[in-house]
């Protein structure tokens, strides 16, 4: 077996365990982030990096490190702000009436370190939703286990502050040394766990939900977990729910069970048979 075989092995491995693809383009990224696991674990070539993963008595471990050092974890509070404003003008209105027992519920798949689950609470909140009495439960789930330990810890890189102007950081972060913590308010009605969403049969503990936010993370998917995805978010939508995308993940002219939907300047995503 030549070498390219070998790491076209490596390839399979990774896209069939997390979903993920990495283009010929990204083949450099890809080898400078896994050469120091080869180095750690004493092997030779990317052949043998595979025969670990796929047989060594310690490949769960091995498999969860990369988890962590695989995925690209950009996000930050208030991306893509105008799906936020959707939400709170378009979205909960209908969904808040007043027969809608319970709290809103709200899926963030593929959350990273919580900047946009965060953003969520901060956009309901400014809307009124405490002091109407409506409650909600944001879940939000990433591969990444150390994403999901800093979404826990709610601190964050000025970075991840970039769409927020003087005041909204004043209002809704402390600084503390060269980071800034998300004030506790904000954290009202979250739970993070960790989640693969490229595995068959995955079960998402609460729902049904009434929207579901997946974006900027299906781009990174091969097409067999991008279809997996979309039927765990099909089977956990409530059907009167709503799926928002990355404005780069459209379906439209995919197949999916999913039909878009335009709200405002956008669209967005509803079961087929939702109404529109
Ligand atoms: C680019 S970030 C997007 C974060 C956020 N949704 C946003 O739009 O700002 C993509 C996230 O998807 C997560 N991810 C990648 N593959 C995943 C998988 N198979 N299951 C769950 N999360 C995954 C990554 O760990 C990463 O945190």
């Amino acid at each position: 077996m030549t070498a390219e075989d070998e790491w076209r092995l490596l390839l399979a491995l990774v896209s069939r365990e997390f979903g993920l693809v990495f283009q010929d383009a990204r083949r450099g990224h890809l080898e400078s982030r896994l050469t120091p696991r080869l180095q750690a674990l004493g092997l030779e070539s990317f052949g043998a990096y595979h025969r670990y993963l796929a047989r060594h008595p310690q490949r769960g471990a091995e498999l969860s490190m990369l988890a962590r050092i695989l995925p690209n974890n950009e996000t930050y509070f208030f991306r893509e702000a105008h799906h936020f404003d959707l939400l709170v003008q378009h979205v909960v209105p209908q969904l808040s009436m007043p027969s809608r027992c319970g709290p809103l519920r709200v899926l963030c798949a593929g959350c990273s370190t919580g900047d946009e689950a965060y953003s969520i609470v901060i956009a309901l909140q400014r809307a009124g939703l405490e002091r109407a009495g409506l409650p909600w439960q944001i879940d939000a789930c990433d591969l990444n286990p150390e994403c999901i330990a800093q979404a826990n810890q709610g601190l964050y890189e000025v970075g991840s502050l970039r769409a927020c102007d003087e005041p909204e950081r004043a209002a809704h972060f402390c600084a503390q040394g060269d980071r800034f913590r998300l004030r506790s308010e904000h954290r009202k009605g979250t739970s993070f766990f960790e989640a693969n969403l490229a595995v068959a049969g995955l079960e998402l503990p609460g729902a049904p939900y009434q929207v579901i936010f997946c974006r900027n993370v299906l781009i990174y998917f091969c097409e067999e977990a991008f279809h997996r995805a979309l039927s765990h978010f099909h089977r956990a939508l409530d059907q009167s729910g709503y799926l928002f995308l990355g404005h780069s993940e459209s379906l439209i002219g995919r197949r999916s069970d999913f039909q878009p939907v335009r709200l405002g300047d956008s669209i967005v995503y509803r079961k087929r048979g939702a109404g529109s």
